[in-house]
């Protein structure tokens, strides 16, 4: 309702250009009050950092704009520099001459430099997804969601790791589909299996036999057509001792009140801090070193997700933005160790246990919809 309200205001449609202002950038300011009073602005936010990717990610107008944009901030530099420099100057025709010749090459400077950014940057920019993106994403969606299912249907006690792996890859491939695990980074399976005290990362094994009391994660995402899903479940195996499920549930529940936080136009801080500030009521930790992830048209693309972030911050949630969040709860202490020669596997410092769940979704006009669970 309140992001609704917040649109009509601000008389956003589909396509408007949005532009995050930076406090410490007086030209940027400048450029950017000079394109709401021209009417190609709808929203400034003005006071608050919010990092460059977050200006990709809510610019949806044309690269025209961007173009003005940077012509404006050379401008408006340049005038800024010289009006300091020539202050003073005798001969006034001369600081005119000066300054209309320095003037020009701020301007042309300023388009060649946005022309570039926009030739090599295409990535950032891509950061919104286009309906028939996302048609693709739902695709291979479908996929890791059907392997999850099954996992579920088969998974308990004597089942090794290494046949959970099994499973995915053979189900993945008959559907067409590829493990977007198997050789990321030279990783070698399709899917992380993290069994109690492992944080993430847990590679399958034929000596890792799930037994009784035993919680495991599934990370598992897949690749159809080049479009790029993930997410992951937690396992209780057998009898689970009351705080191990307690773990496990609430850590589903921190997810949950992460997701609840995801409002069009909202900003992504604000996600990290309602998981981690409910996870923090529930006496458990949270993983700082790891996050979510954009994804979509790559396994892991802008922005990073923060499970710690603080409220108030970070990039803007526009429409169209494709993102994860799964967060990783620990009982004991949020330090973990790395040490594993392996070079994937994460357990926490303390071996106390640890879980994680994971969704991708897709924030919509209205909310947000969920792609992978
Ligand atoms: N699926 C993990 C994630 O949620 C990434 C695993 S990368 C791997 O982002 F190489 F370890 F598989
Ligand atoms: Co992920």
């Amino acid at each position: 309702m309140e992001s609704k309200k917040k649109k009509a205001e601000n008389n956003l449609t589909k396509g408007s250009v949005i532009r995050v202002l930076f406090t410490f950038s007086v030209p940027f300011i400048i450029a950017n009050i000079i394109q709401a009073l021209y009417g190609a602005v709808d929203l400034l936010v003005i006071g608050r950092y919010c990092g460059p990717e977050s200006v990709a990610a809510v610019s949806t107008g044309t690269q025209v704009t961007q173009i003005i944009t940077s012509l404006i901030t050379g401008l408006t530099l340049g005038s800024t520099i010289l009006v300091g420099k020539y202050t003073g100057m005798e001969e006034e025709e001369e600081v005119k001459k000066t300054i209309g010749t320095t003037l020009t090459i701020f301007a042309i400077a300023a388009v060649i430099l946005t022309v570039l950014m926009l030739l090599f940057t295409d990535r950032i920019l891509f950061l919104l997804k286009t309906p028939e993106e996302i048609e693709g994403i739902k695709k291979s969606a479908a996929i890791n969601i059907g392997v999850l299912d099954l996992v579920a249907e088969r998974i308990g006690a004597g089942v090794t790791t290494e046949q959970i792996d099994k499973w995915i890859y053979d189900y993945t491939v008959e559907h067409g589909g590829i493990p977007a695990d198997l050789d990321y980074e030279g990783y070698p399976k399709s899917v992380c299996t993290s069994i109690n005290e492992v944080v993430c990362h847990g590679i399958p094994s034929p000596d890792d036999v799930l037994k009784d009391g035993d919680i495991v994660n599934v990370d598992c995402s897949t690749i159809l057509d080049g479009y790029y899903s993930d997410s992951s479940r937690m396992f209780c195996i057998g009898e689970v001792s009351d705080e191990k499920r307690r773990l496990v549930e609430e850590t589903k529940k921190a997810l949950e009140a992460g997701l609840a936080a995801v409002k069009p136009w909202g900003l992504l801080g604000d996600v990290g801090a309602a998981g981690h500030e409910y996870a923090h009521a529930q006496g458990f930790s949270v993983v700082r070193e790891f996050g979510g992830h954009g994804i979509g048209l790559e396994f892991h693309e802008d922005p990073f997700v923060s499970h710690v972030s603080e409220p108030g911050t970070g990039m803007v949630l526009a429409p169209g933005c494709c993102f994860t969040i799964e967060p990783m709860i620990n009982m004991g202490s949020h330090d973990i160790d790395m040490t594993d020669p392996n070079g994937w596997t994460v357990r926490t410092a303390d071996r106390k246990p640890s879980a994680q769940w994971e969704v991708q979704l897709v924030v919509t006009e209205t909310g947000y919809e969920l792609l992978s669970w």
